[in-house]
């Protein structure tokens, strides 16, 4: 594989102070081992800084803590309105500490610093506020059953919680975990990811200042096989929330399994269909597709990464996707006209090399890309394969970075057929005027989210997760708060 120019980076590694040690019970600790971590500059290839490394010692501790709190602590009494003034208090601390925030989850993913500002940072608040006003609107329901009987129910917090989260939105996968968590009165064991610990823990600093009571939310930074595998197969954790990839979630499901059946719901990969129509408007859609794909240098889960395309306007559509994709600015992260940085890690960048050089092997057309940029930090070129078959690995395998397949079909009902022809089910498109086609792809293709002339429109109000191997269960809006509540049917005689 080739490697492209260099690129100049500014590499500004001085941020403020803050945590680098595991948050147990309201303090600041060192792991039981003594084990540290580095967290790196993904634009540069360098150290950061070393975080404490958790292990299941340390996830002991946390979950005793946890518990504690659930059972003792003052969180299971307070009114649900106070816990809901305590997010808000969150909330506000991010937005006051917004700019620094911003700074650090660029410096430690790589993402552009004008895209942390403009999604991670607003969407984060959001997240807190609106399940900060769930705190007291969960309620149960009065059930006429036969007989003399007063019959209700009650929506109970489900207890301890253990949360597992990727590295792609580290602070907004935080707020999508945390918020509906505490909004319903759970404690918290929650594990950032290896590649970028850096964010949370600094939020844990704000959750300390807000008021949270002892023990309510505990961080345990640290590897997934071994902080991660010891929050799975706990035997006092009731439930563990993930997102990451579907090869990890079996995982976590199996050890679930065989611990303690605890509650599991997952948001893993996809293979998402963009579908576009020839009776759409052709510029939209093609900015749509790129944004829908090389968006967070194309670490998304619900990546348009199967662009499919009507033949009649496949060739003009292609050649308008390449020349975009070929003014797509890489770069500096923290310069504002960067639109894309690097990858968030050497194995991430050498993955998505490796799908490169599989979906030439297999036959499909470079159209642009495909090369590592320079030799410092891990950045890729924007690439835009043509010709893609639907058996080729590039077209099947989740790639998780800039790598766009634009792929032909013939009619409505060919396409419905090969979107849904695919082990995931996360997210899909379709661009088109035509209303009857637009319901029709919304109607048929099996996915957790269909998007219609528009993609990646996320919103803390609305529900998102997957059918098939994209995962179980719906994060966000009100039916995110059934992630994270028991049912309880109380029945009196009269
Ligand atoms: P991963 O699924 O292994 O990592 C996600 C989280 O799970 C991290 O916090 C990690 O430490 C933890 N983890 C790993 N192994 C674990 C285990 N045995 N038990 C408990 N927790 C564990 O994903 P990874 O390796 O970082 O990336 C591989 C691929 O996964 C990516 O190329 C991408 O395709 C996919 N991915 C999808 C994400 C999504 O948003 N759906 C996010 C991150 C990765
Ligand atoms: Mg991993």
């Amino acid at each position: 594989m080739m490697t492209a120019p260099a690129l100049s980076i500014s590499a500004e590694t001085s941020v403020r102070p803050f945590p680098t040690r595991l948050l147990i019970d309201h303090r600041w600790v060192e792991s039981e081992s003594g084990e540290t971590f580095a967290s790196v500059n993904p634009a540069t290839g360098e150290e950061i800084c070393q975080v404490a490394a958790a292990d299941s010692a340390d996830v002991d501790k946390a979950v005793r803590a946890a518990r504690r709190a659930f059972e003792q602590g003052p969180w299971r009494k307070m009114n649900a309105s106070a816990r809901g003034r305590l997010l808000h208090r969150l909330a506000d601390l991010i937005e006051t500490n917004a700019e620094e925030l911003a700074r650090l989850e660029s410096l430690d993913n790589g993402k552009p610093l004008s895209l942390a500002r403009r999604v991670d940072l607003p969407k984060t608040i959001a997240c807190y506020r609106y399940f900060a006003g769930w705190a007291d609107k969960v309620q149960g329901q009065t059930i006429p059953i036969d007989g003399e009987f007063f019959c209700y129910t009650r929506h109970e917090p489900v207890g301890v919680v253990g949360q597992i989260i990727p590295w792609n939105y580290p602070m907004l996968m935080q707020a999508w975990k945390l918020a509906p968590a505490l909004a319903t009165g759970n404690t918290v064991v929650m594990k950032p990811a290896e590649q970028t610990p850096l964010s949370a823990l600094r939020i844990g600093e704000l959750i300390l200042e807000a008021g949270f009571p002892e023990g309510v939310v505990n961080l345990v930074p640290g590897f997934g096989p071994t902080a991660g595998a010891a929050i799975a197969g706990h035997m006092d954790v009731d439930k563990v929330a993930f997102t990451g990839s579907t090869e990890t979630g079996r995982l976590i499901l199996e050890a679930a399994a065989r611990s303690n059946l605890k509650r599991v719901s997952l948001e893993l990969g996809g293979k998402s269909p963009n579908i576009i129509f020839a009776d759409t408007d052709l510029d939209e859609a093609v900015e749509g597709a790129h944004l829908g794909l090389f968006s967070n240098q194309g670490q998304v889960c619900c990546a348009g990464s199967r662009v499919f395309v009507e033949e009649s306007v496949y060739e003009p559509f292609l050649e308008k996707s390449v020349a975009r994709a070929r003014e797509r600015v890489v770069g500096d992260p923290l310069d504002p006209r960067t639109e894309q940085g690097p990858q968030v890690d050497q194995a991430q960048m050498d993955r998505i090399l490796g799908y490169i050089g599989s979906g030439l092997e297999q036959g499909a057309v470079l159209a642009c890309g495909g090369n590592r940029i320079g030799s410092r930090g891990y950045f890729v070129e924007p690439t835009v394969f043509a010709d893609v078959g639907d058996a080729m690995k590039i077209a099947k395998e989740e790639i998780f970075g800039p790598v766009m397949s634009v792929i032909p079909f013939s009619s409505l009902d060919d396409v419905i057929r090969r979107a849904n022809n695919t082990i995931y089910g996360l997210a899909a498109a379709v661009w088109t005027r035509d209303i009857r086609k637009a319901h029709a792809v919304a109607n048929s293709v099996r996915a957790g989210t269909v998007w219609v002339n528009c993609y990646n429109v996320l919103d803390t109000r609305a529900p998102f997760g997957g059918f098939k191997q994209s995962g179980s269960g719906r994060e966000l809006g009100e039916y995110g708060l059934q992630q994270y509540t028991e049912v309880k049917t109380v029945t009196v005689r009269l």
